[in-house]
Order: C-alpha cells, then structure tokens, then sequence
C-alpha cells in the first residue's frame, strides 16, 4: 500500500502493551524482515484501518460465519459471549464449540441478517477481555 502524503509528517506516541503481546509482534516483525519496530506499528495500524473500511462495506442482506478464539479462564467472558449471542438470535443460526487447549476455546457462529448487525455482533465480541482473534467473514445474497 502506498503511503499518503500526509504519512510524511510523523507524531511520536506511547503505548503501554502486555509483555506477552509485544513478545509476539516483535516475532512476527523479525520474521518478516521488518528495518524496524516502528515500521511493524505503522503497517499494523494500516492494517487496522483497512480493515475497517472493509468492513465498512459490509451491508445489506448477508450470510456469513464467524470465528472466534477466546481465553476460557477469563473471568465472566462465556457468560458475556452467551449474552451478546443471545442478544442476536435472529440473526444467529447455530454456533458450534472446539476446545483447542485447557484454556483456549475455538466457536464458530453462523450468521444470516443484515451486514450491519453481522458486524455489529463481531465488533462487541472481539472488544472484550480474553478474546484472542474475531473473523467475520460474509457474502451478499442473491437469487
Ligand atoms: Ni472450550
């Protein structure tokens, strides 16, 4: 992707992040010959916006799938992820449940509805604590 402009001019930030987190970028950067830490944030964060301009796009009447990984152990998060699931019950069809490890739990939700409520459901599922990884996928109907 080509910069904008604008990218020219820089502003400096701080951020805090989990040891555990930071660990794991820089891993990935190293791996994918990244000049530098830095040049790993920008591209994550072009990353973050591109795909939310994508998901932007998402509307209409839409079937789609998401899938979700999650921390088990995280205090109260299956009974927030039940809620919010239960909040869209006509737009959810079925859901079903992999545990991948002691803690890591994998759940695979069928969705049918509106793009904006399919997003809609991602977006609060992949904002709480403990989930790892939020996808949805969709596509348009049509007869
Ligand atoms: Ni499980």
């Amino acid at each position: 992707m080509l910069p904008a402009p604008s990218e020219s001019e820089l502003s400096r930030v701080g951020i805090s992040l989990p040891k555990n987190l930071l660990e794991k970028f820089d891993e990935i950067i190293s791996l994918r010959g990244y000049s530098s830490r830095s040049e790993g944030i920008r591209d994550a964060i072009r990353s973050y916006i591109a795909h939310y301009q994508w998901m932007a796009d998402v509307k209409g009447e839409r079937q789609g799938v998401i899938t979700m990984v999650y921390d088990h152990d995280q205090r109260g998060l299956l009974q927030t992820l039940t809620d919010i699931q239960h909040d869209y019950m006509n737009v959810i069809s079925a859901s079903l449940h992999a545990h991948i490890t002691h803690d890591r739990c994998m759940e695979v939700i069928l969705l049918r509805g509106d793009g904006s409520d399919l997003k809609h459901i991602a977006e609060r599922l992949m904002s709480q604590r403990g989930v790892e990884s939020v996808k949805l996928t969709t596509i348009p109907i049509r007869d």
